[in-house]
């Protein structure tokens, strides 16, 4: 099944990437495959790229979103990028170990930025460009960050302190620092596709995760978990990436449009993000499915002063020198927790 989508997708591809200047009137399709809903900050910043992007090219680009992992999954994902199989990603930063760009993980790190002000003067300065250049080794063009928002945990029993974690069944995403923040917390790591995660919840699988509000609200996994802390404990957001090969072989005029299409998408990704979070963060507090903490100051330092040593252990997986820029830019010393 997954190799046949990869073959059909392949198929396609080479189909969409051959007719450039062979057949002038056909447009050129991007497919942009993600893993969220549509009505997210990454799924309405993919419309608005590919409204704009046929605006812009005035309909040579067509650009196909394929929302909520209907064509693939995490993992699956990265890798039909990488065959060209699917010409457009936004995997969260979170997602870019296996890749063997593990510095991405940065962005997982526990209270790293405590607003997104000071996340982007990582993500839209010098660091941001610096890591995103990492990709290029891998066949794959990094475009822009899109942010989504700032983690919470969910769980069936409340949570006031890290000890309330202790012993759980935590879903992370695949990345080494997030297991490192749930060993952290005592508790126990289980990665998996974000896709399965709803069913997890529900089956009991696992028994909590982690996730922006935004998540959390779109994929109903409000309806299976009882206690959401408002913990803030940690960023979520995207590298919105393409096919090197593909990128590099469009035609210079309609690459330059594409890019101007990703400039404005990316504005507008970055203005609706906390929007769309603090929209749902009231829909699910509305639905009584799930009690809504917020947790005091003395609370909050208490899962800081837990998380700290995360940093310090991951120090050498990300790279002293390029935490030590994040933390310049950011104003964070860990050691003040
Ligand atoms: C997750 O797997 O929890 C997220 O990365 C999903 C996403 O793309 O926001």
């Amino acid at each position: 099944m997954r190799l046949a989508k990869l073959f059909f997708g392949l198929a396609a591809c080479t189909l969409a990437a051959t007719p450039f200047t062979a057949v002038a009137q056909q447009p050129i399709v991007i497919k942009f495959s993600h893993v969220v809903a549509h009505d997210t900050p990454k799924g309405l910043a993919a419309e608005y790229f590919a409204k704009r992007a046929a605006e812009l090219t005035k309909g040579k680009v067509k650009v196909e979103v394929y929302a909520n992992s209907t064509l693939y999954k995490d993992k699956e994902e990265m890798e039909a990028l990488q065959l060209g199989a699917v010409q457009m990603l936004a995997p969260s930063l979170a997602k870019f170990g296996p890749l063997g760009v593990k510095e991405f993980e940065l962005f997982d790190l526990p209270y790293i930025f405590d607003n997104y002000e000071e996340l982007h003067k990582v993500t839209q300065g010098p660091v941001g460009q610096s890591l995103l250049k990492k990709l290029e080794p891998k066949g794959v063009v990094g475009l822009a960050f899109w942010d989504n928002g700032f983690k919470s945990f969910s769980a069936n029993t409340p949570i006031k302190t890290p000890a309330d974690l202790k012993g759980k069944k935590l879903r992370i995403q695949s990345s080494k620092v997030l297991e490192e923040e749930i060993r952290a917390l005592s508790a126990l790591p289980q990665v998996m596709a974000f896709s399965e995660v709803y069913q997890a919840l529900q089956t009991g699988v696992v028994d909590g995760t982690e996730n922006p509000i935004s998540n959390l609200y779109t994929q109903k996994m409000y309806e299976v978990q009882k206690h959401l802390a408002l913990t803030d404990h940690g960023y979520l957001g995207y590298a919105v990436i393409a096919n090197k090969k593909f990128w590099e072989g469009l035609p210079a005029d309609v690459r330059g449009q594409l890019e101007q299409a990703m400039k404005e998408s990316t504005i507008y990704a970055n203005k609706i993000a906390k929007e769309q979070n603090d929209k749902d963060l009231e829909a699910v507090k509305k639905s009584g499915k799930t009690q809504v903490y917020t947790l005091t100051a003395d609370e909050k330092t208490a899962f800081k002063k837990a998380l700290a040593p995360v940093h310090v252990k991951m120090e050498s997986r990300i790279g002293k020198d390029l935490l030590q820029s994040v933390y310049k830019e950011t104003g964070f010393d860990p050691s003040k927790f």
